[in-house]
């Protein structure tokens, strides 16, 4: 999507616009001159919606006002902007994209914001557009970002601002721009059926992120993994016709740009690429089966992460590793029981071939340390238990290094997508522990996700590390809202995370 920016002093009434949306408070100070300025300015309206309770300014309400009186805006949107104090950049991307996404038809070229106060003029014009590129995108079609709104081309208006520095807001509304349009990506990718999207396709979605990012790639097929011996990998992938790959691409900084960071050495992305997961064997029940197309949804995240890394030039050497399978029951697939050699020459008794994703992202972490990686972070939908336990809002968080932990957590609250800790204590271990292999792959059932980490961490040897469970934030499953189907979550983390 093009994108133009104006920034506006003066008054709401003086605002043209196909649509200007105005935030408003559950507890709106109605004596304050912020009201004053939006009650005057829109003749009347707020105040008089607002006190027949038809809207109430909590989050998700919307009030449409078509062809307000006295103002030069053809529709004035009201916002539920929830309780003043807990206004944040969060409220207005999720205020915009929820509001957007609603009125996704309507062909709107000027989208107008009023700022409210408490969030700084940076900090909303940033999040007004990543919501407002997010509802842009439409997961009932396969269409792309770029047919928002029946338009490509958007001017994006903030209205409401004192004295400000112009050149800065621009350059982060560019920065937003890209981030949401990488987040886009990754949505659309992940929510592409499994036989569209198999392991080979993956790999040329991620050659064309190469192509167009200038990124180095290199795409090993079944025979070359074979050849070094990512036999964790090739398990899984035995019972599919669809030929697995373990997919690299790497991001260098120009020369003249290496600082500091440059000197950490290469940060690895690593993301779970499982194009479908029957299960195998060990096959999962139907109920709900059809979301395991989403289990891709770790390594689309590495993808778009990458894709906006090529476009921002971080100052660090980034690589992504994306081991890809499809997990699927037939005459030649994985048994349980089976007992198999990692590239790292540990062994591994499958004790559910189910628990796949640790599988292939074992060998993948293990390559990507072979590559030079000097820090280790992976991304997957990995465990029903973390689902259990953290629900559809926080992504569960694993590390093993303090700095990295720390980094993250800055990165994530800059992104706004939440992440939780869980522990990693050794005691732990114990589950995973076989009695003919170095290792077996599933434990018991109570502490799931943390058992599919302590696999993890036996890859990664003293090469910081910290682990993304996405399972339960890849999707969002509610049917009524425009924006259902994958969410993209951890493009905009990662992506952060190249930058501290
Ligand atoms: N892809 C699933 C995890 C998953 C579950 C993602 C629900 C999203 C929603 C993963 O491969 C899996 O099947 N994990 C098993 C592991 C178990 C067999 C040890 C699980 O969580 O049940
Ligand atoms: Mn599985
Ligand atoms: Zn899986």
């Amino acid at each position: 999507m093009k994108l133009e920016l104006e920034l506006k002093t003066g008054k709401p009434e003086e605002i043209e616009a196909d649509v200007l949306a105005v935030p408003v408070f559950e507890d709106e100070d109605v004596a304050s001159q912020e009201f004053a300025v939006l009650r005057s300015g829109t003749d009347g309206l707020i105040a008089e919606v607002l006190q027949s309770r038809e809207f109430r300014g909590r989050p998700g309400d919307f009030y449409l006002v078509p062809r307000p009186p006295k103002l030069h805006a053809k529709r004035l949107l009201l916002c539920g902007a929830g309780r003043r104090a807990q206004y944040d950049a969060d409220r207005i991307r999720q205020l915009m994209s929820n509001g957007f996404a609603r009125w996704r038809q309507v062909i709107f070229k000027r989208v107008a914001l009023w700022k409210r106060q408490g969030v700084e003029v940076d900090r909303t014009a940033c999040a007004a557009v990543e919501g407002l590129i997010l509802a842009s995108y439409d997961p009932e079609e396969f269409k792309t970002s770029d047919r928002a709104f029946g338009s490509s081309e958007v001017t994006f208006i903030l209205g409401g601002l004192g004295p400000l520095r112009r050149g800065r807001v621009q350059h982060n509304i560019e920065r937003a721009r890209i981030l949401a349009e990488c987040v886009n990506f990754a949505r659309h990718l992940t929510n592409q059926p499994g036989n569209i999207v198999t392991p080979a396709v993956l790999a040329e979605k991620a050659e064309e992120v190469a192509r167009q990012g200038n990124l180095k790639i290199e795409v090993l097929d079944e025979k070359q993994m074979q050849r070094i011996g990512m036999h964790a990998l090739l398990g899984v992938a035995r019972g599919s016709v669809a030929p697995p790959r373990l997919i690299v691409l790497s991001y260098m900084p120009a020369s003249g740009r290496a600082g500091r960071k440059q000197r950490k050495g290469p940060l690895a992305l690593v993301g779970k690429g499982v194009t479908f997961d029957t299960g195998g064997i060990n096959i999962k029940p139907s109920q709900s089966m059809e979301e395991m197309k989403a289990d891709k949804a770790g390594a689309c995240a590495v993808l778009g992460a990458m894709r906006a890394v090529a476009q921002l030039k971080p100052q660090r050497e980034v690589l992504a590793v994306i081991p890809s399978v499809e997990n699927m029951p037939s005459g030649a697939a994985q048994r349980p029981g089976d007992v198999v050699k990692s590239l790292s020459g540990k062994t591994i008794e499958i004790t559910n071939t189910d628990a796949e994703g640790r599988l292939i992202l074992a060998d993948a972490l293990t390559y990507a340390r072979q590559l030079g990686a000097r820090e280790l972070v992976d991304i997957a939908t990995l465990t029903g238990a973390c689902v259990v336990a953290l629900g559809h809002v926080c992504a569960g968080l694993f590390a093993s290094d303090d700095t990295l932990r720390d980094r993250l957590m800055q990165a994530s609250r800059r992104a706004g997508e939440k992440l939780w800790q869980f522990p990693l204590y050794d005691d732990y271990k114990k589950e995973i522990q076989s009695d003919i292999a170095d290792m077996k792959n599933s434990g018991s059932r109570w502490g799931g996700a943390i058992y599919a980490a302590k696999f993890l961490q036996e890859f990664v040897e003293d090469t910081p590390w910290a682990h993304l469970d996405i399972a339960g934030v890849d999707l969002f499953k509610d049917d009524t809202s425009p924006l259902k189907g994958a969410t993209g979550f951890g493009v905009r983390t990662l992506a952060e995370l190249c930058f501290l």
